[in-house]
């Protein structure tokens, strides 16, 4: 497919020191972008200098938080390839998202092709260090200038790309987690499986408390009864119990993660004994005191696998394997960011070249 491709006349300097990138700070020279209208469809899709929107004050998006978005990652392999991971997951839980919060789908292929599209003319920012990628992240808000509460008729879809490094300052180190048991993120029924920015303004709070007393995310538990632990602010939790990797089932109110989705893929085919299904904190901590709580990790595609070195609930603290990172923990790591980067052969057909 041919997007109309309009090249910036004064290309920003690139990132000098890759160390320092941090996540989703710095943003390449240009955006893929596109219009909807009902009755139209999609329209005008081209790749344009980075720059700002512009949008009516009364537009949707903005009133009532109709957007959703997707994050996924170009890595620059050792033969300088540009490797994308999975990407048409992406596109496609981009239409799920979509159709809860009621937005005007993207074609699968179309998105597919717009997401290789702008990292093609972006290629030079893929940053080279180890660990580093470029970011992407497709966005679709809703457009137009009616304040009633219904579907948007406009849509705009834009990817604006972000050279970045490890999502914690620390990189690859254990965080430690708190176990929400005051707010809530989402419930059966609510919002939580779609990537909507209403799910992560209404985290901040939680987010913020819990910052403040030195932890990093926020590990939330069903909005029901506040027994089951469900996942954290940007990424899937999973735990090593005795031998057997253990995450919480896809029940509608967290996200169904790629990296989740890949990583669970590489453990039972490593032979390890795998369960989707509801984890409460009680036997977490259970398992914690008998010695079987044996590692902690979150997967998301900013954040990769994240070990946990301690968790927090009302006022337990358990520290998981010595707040070191897991072998499993590791060797998932290794073989999920080989994969990604092209050191390890691709034996499932997920990474594709642009
Ligand atoms: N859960 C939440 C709330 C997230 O924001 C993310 C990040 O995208 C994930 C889980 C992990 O999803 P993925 O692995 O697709 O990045
Ligand atoms: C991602 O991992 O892509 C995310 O979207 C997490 C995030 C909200 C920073």
């Amino acid at each position: 497919m041919n997007f109309d491709i309009q090249k910036t006349t004064s290309p920003k300097a690139k990132p000098q020191d890759e160390s320092k990138l941090g996540f989703g700070r710095i943003f390449s020279d240009h955006m893929f972008i596109m219009e909807y209208e009902k009755g139209k469809g999609w329209y005008n899709a081209r790749i344009q200098p980075y720059q700002n929107l512009s949008l009516d004050p009364a537009s949707p998006v903005l009133h009532y938080g109709q957007e959703i978005f997707e994050g996924l990652k170009a890595y620059r392999a050792d033969n300088d390839d540009i490797l994308l991971f999975r990407a048409k997951e992406n596109a496609k839980r981009l239409n799920r998202s979509a159709e809860r919060m009621c937005m005007a789908q993207v074609d699968v292929d179309l998105n597919y092709e717009a997401i290789r599209a702008i990292v093609d003319c972006e290629r030079d920012w893929v940053p080279h260090n180890p660990g580093t990628s470029l970011y992407l992240r497709p966005t679709l808000i809703a457009d137009g200038n009616a304040l009633g509460v219904h579907a948007a008729h406009k849509y705009i879809y834009y990817i604006i790309c972000a050279p970045s490094g490890a999502y914690y300052a620390n990189g690859l180190a254990p965080i430690r987690i708190y176990v929400e048991d005051k707010y809530v993120r989402a419930v059966a029924g609510g919002t939580g499986y779609a990537k909507t920015g209403g799910n992560y303004a209404s985290s901040l709070k939680a987010a913020e408390e819990a910052e403040a007393k030195g932890y990093a995310q926020v590990l939330w538990m069903d909005g029901l009864e506040r027994k089951y632990v469900e996942e954290v602010g940007a990424m899937n939790m999973m735990f090593v119990v005795g031998d057997t990797l253990i995450t919480a089932a896809l029940e509608g109110s967290i996200l169904p993660g790629i990296t989740r989705m890949s990583i669970l893929q590489l453990a039972r085919d490593m032979g390890i004994k795998v369960e989707e299904r509801k984890v409460s904190i009680a036997e977490l901590l259970d398992a914690a005191d008998s010695g079987e709580l044996k590692e902690a990790f979150g997967t998301g595609t900013a954040a990769v696998v994240s070990p946990v070195g301690e968790l927090t609930y009302k006022d337990k603290t358990v520290v998981v394997n010595n707040n070191e990172i897991g072998t499993l923990t590791q060797k998932l790591y290794d073989t999920l960011t080989g994969i990604q980067t092209g050191k390890i052969e691709d034996k499932y057909g997920w990474v594709t070249r642009v």
